[in-house]
């Protein structure tokens, strides 16, 4: 007798991939609509960005008048976002060359927290990476938290307990994927915020929009490793994709055009750096193919 049972690969797709690819039409949906809302732009046709010749919007969000020649802008400092984020990726690079997990994913937690409002596809991505850092915080502060301190603590102490999947295999249970892996799959996350940042910052006024640099930048980074109907939404998602005066101007409020390239530009470049230090330890380690 024959028992029919779906294969773990097919049951994984429905499971995973369907929800979140209706999901994210959701949000791509609501986001078109509110954009145009908002903008007066269509989700057709028109594009939303606005004509090369409008003044960069200055907002003064609390009334007090700044100097205007100030060195840091206020994204960068103390109180800002992307100052905040760039401060705990920096302090998860140790001296020895490891990988500190408590402040990588205090990290995350900073650029989840600044990548969500900037748009539908950010939404799509951030909300997969929410969840991959709370079980990773799970694990640093859980009853085996003394492996948890860094990634090659972490990866030895995975290796040595046989909790590694092995390479190319998805996990028997999702939900309880090895940390190595959860790190992995939120490493290739980085790679596409840190890809799609910096060409948002240095893009030149003419050049390709934001929505065709970061689309392209997921294809580099992420696409690979999605399933068809997931690859599919993203790229409908990124026709939705904010222009990058406005994503420059949430990305850092009330500064300059220039000033907030080059704040940008900075933070991307933080997190070039923790990505090719994670790169390299896992890459040591071999576990690039765990998943
Ligand atoms: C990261 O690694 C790449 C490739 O090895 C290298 O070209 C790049 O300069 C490195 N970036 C940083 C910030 O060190």
């Amino acid at each position: 007798m024959r028992v029919a049972v779906r294969p773990p690969a097919l049951r994984h797709w429905f499971s995973h991939s369907i929800p979140l690819a209706i999901f994210a039409l959701l949000l791509l949906y609501l986001s078109v609509r509110s954009l145009g809302a908002r903008s007066g732009c269509g989700s057709r046709a028109q594009p939303c960005v606005p004509g090369g010749t409008a003044p960069f919007q200055v907002r003064q969000e609390s009334g007090t008048l700044e100097a205007p020649e100030r060195k840091r802008p206020p994204c960068l400092g103390p109180r800002g976002m992307l100052g905040r984020m760039m401060r705990r990726f920096h302090a998860s690079l140790k001296p020895e060359g490891d990988v500190g997990l408590s402040p990588y994913l205090a990290g995350w937690r900073a650029l989840v927290e600044f990548l969500t409002p900037l748009g539908s596809v950010f939404a799509f991505a951030t909300r997969e990476a929410f969840t991959k850092v709370t079980d990773l915080e799970a694990r640093v502060h859980g009853p085996d938290a003394e492996h948890y301190w860094s990634l090659a603590a972490m990866a030895a102490w995975e290796r040595r307990a046989g909790l590694l999947e092995q390479p190319g295999a998805a996990p028997r249970d999702l939900t309880r994927s090895s940390g190595s892996r959860t790190l992995l799959l939120l490493h290739r996350a980085l790679r596409w915020s840190q890809l799609c940042l910096h060409r948002v910052a240095t893009g030149a006024l003419g050049g390709p929009d934001a929505g065709v640099q970061c689309s392209d930048a997921y294809r580099a980074a992420l696409g690979p490793h999605h399933p068809w109907l997931v690859r599919q939404t993203a790229r409908l998602a990124f026709l939705a994709f904010p222009g990058r005066r406005r994503l420059l101007e949430l990305a850092c409020p009330g500064a300059t055009e220039a000033e907030a390239r080059a704040a940008l530009v900075r933070a991307a470049g933080t997190l070039e750096d923790v990505y090719n230090r994670t790169q390299s330890l896992l890459a040591e380690r071999g576990l690039l193919q765990l998943a």
